[in-house]
Formats: structure tokens, C-alpha cells, sequence
């Protein structure tokens, strides 16, 4: 199957893992409805209560270990075999690399790797809790390797050129509130064709976005054989 020149970039948000039972952060049973972000998401947070930061992070982690990949997923790993497809989510979890997408750029961090307190030179697999006292090589307290509000967000020029280049955006499971990752939707080109794959009604201005209404694991299905129908060579 020959495989089209089109360049898409996938930007997604904690709605694509939703219906793999993991919470979102600003639905009515999010995260953030449970905790208050500045006990747990920041680096204030982390001065001062580690415990209760590292507490909240080995629940997340836990949570994504007992989740799997949904459909929604896997019709994006799927697309890889007719388009050039870049991921950047602003997910922690593993669900788009264990769903088999191969170009996954995770704004956020990701929460089953740990990093020194220090910097985040080096990424180690972790897969149980970190408890206050576990140490990186360099002998410093481990944290997740997760980025918290007020941050910088070390990926994010990567993130803007791979918009920037591409010929379909879409835009699934993100209620867009969080900058710089909400921003990214600014890169694309006017000529860039726009996709927003999300249940409610919010409007994207200022942009003509073409929005598959629903949830992901019924839309972006729906979304990637158009795009294959579409695209397909004669
Ligand atoms: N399918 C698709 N979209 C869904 C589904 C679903 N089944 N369920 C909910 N959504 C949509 C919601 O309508 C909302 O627009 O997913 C979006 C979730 O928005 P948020 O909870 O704000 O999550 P997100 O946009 O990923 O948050 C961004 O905020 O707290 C930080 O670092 C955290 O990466 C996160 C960032």
C-alpha cells in the first residue's frame, strides 16, 4: 500500500484516554475537581509536600498501568500506515506508543519515567511508586518525570515545528486551557487542513476547524477512514 506525502499532526488531550477509564482534569469527575492542582501539580507543591505529590503521581501511575489503549488509539496508530503522523500529546500515560504509534512527543512528561529533582538529563523507567528516598545514579531524590504548572515545557519548539509543517491538524480530547501546548493550534499553516475530535460544543476562533462531535473511540475512527478515503491515491 503506498503510503501518502501528507505530513498530519495529532495534538491530544486526556479526553483520547477517557474511555480507557483514565480521568480527565476539567470534566465534571476530573482530576482537578478531587485536588487542588496547587497541592499536588506544582513545584511549590513539591517543596512543600514531596509525599504528597509523589502520592498523587503513584496513583496516576498505577491507574495506567490497569488502563489499556481504546480505540481511538489504535485508529491513530493505524493512520501511520497511510500518512506521515506525528503525536504530540499532553498525556503522561503510554496509551499512543502502546497502541503501536511510533512518533509520540509527550509535552507533559511521562509519568512511568523518573528524572533527579536536578534535571531531567536522564529518564529511568519506573513502573512501581517513588517513595521519598529513592535516588537517582547521581544521588539526588527522584521525581516524576512529569511537568508541573509553571514549568518550563521542554519540548514544546519541537512540538511547534512538526505543527508548522504539517498539511491536517487534528485537535482530539483537549479542552485547550492549558498554555504553551494550547498555543500549538496558532502553528499550522491557514492552508493546513483542521480536525477537532471532541464530545462538547466549545469553538475554536479565529480558525476553521472541521469538528467530528462525539467521543474519540466513536469520532476518530470515523476521522481516519475519511481521511484514508480521501487521500487514497488513484
Ligand atoms: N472523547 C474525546 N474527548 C473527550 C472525551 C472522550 N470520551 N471525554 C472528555 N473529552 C474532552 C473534554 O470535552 C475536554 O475538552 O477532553 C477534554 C479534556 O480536557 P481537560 O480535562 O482539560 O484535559 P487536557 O486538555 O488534556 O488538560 C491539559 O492540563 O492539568 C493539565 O497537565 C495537565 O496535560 C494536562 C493539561
Amino acid at each position: 500500500m503506498n503510503k501518502s506525502e501528507k505530513k498530519i499532526a495529532i495534538l491530544s488531550g486526556a479526553g483520547i484516554s477517557a474511555e480507557s477509564g483514565l480521568s480527565t482534569f476539567r470534566d465534571n469527575d476530573g482530576l482537578w475537581e478531587k485536588y487542588d492542582l496547587n497541592d499536588v501539580a506544582t513545584i511549590d507543591a513539591w517543596h512543600k509536600n514531596p509525599e504528597l505529590v509523589l502520592s498523587f503521581y503513584d496513583a496516576r501511575r498505577a491507574q495506567v498501568l490497569k488502563a489499556n489503549p481504546n480505540k481511538a488509539h489504535y485508529a491513530l496508530a493505524e493512520l501511520e500506515n497511510h500518512f506521515n503522523v506525528e503525536i504530540i500529546t499532553q498525556n503522561i500515560d503510554d496509551l499512543h506508543e502502546r497502541s503501536g504509534s511510533s512518533n509520540v512527543l509527550h509535552l507533559h512528561g511521562e509519568i512511568l519515567k523518573g528524572r533527579s529533582i536536578l534535571n531531567d538529563i536522564h529518564l529511568y523507567p519506573v513502573s512501581g511508586d517513588i517513595k521519598l528516598g529513592d535516588l537517582t545514579p547521581d544521588g539526588h531524590q527522584m521525581r516524576p518525570h512529569v511537568v508541573w504548572f509553571g514549568e518550563a515545557v521542554p519540548r514544546m519548539t519541537d512540538a511547534e515545528v512538526l505543527v508548522r509543517e504539517c498539511d491536517i491538524l487534528i485537535v482530539v480530547g483537549t479542552s485547550l486551557n492549558v498554555y504553551p501546548a494550547a498555543g500549538l493550534r496558532y502553528a499550522c499553516s491557514d492552508q493546513c487542513e483542521k480536525f477537532l475530535v471532541d464530545p462538547s460544543d466549545f469553538q475554536l476562533s479565529g480558525q476553521q476547524f472541521e469538528h467530528f462531535q462525539g467521543s474519540a473511540t466513536e469520532k476518530i475512527p470515523e476521522l481516519v477512514n475519511k481521511l484514508i478515503q480521501d487521500y487514497k491515491s488513484p
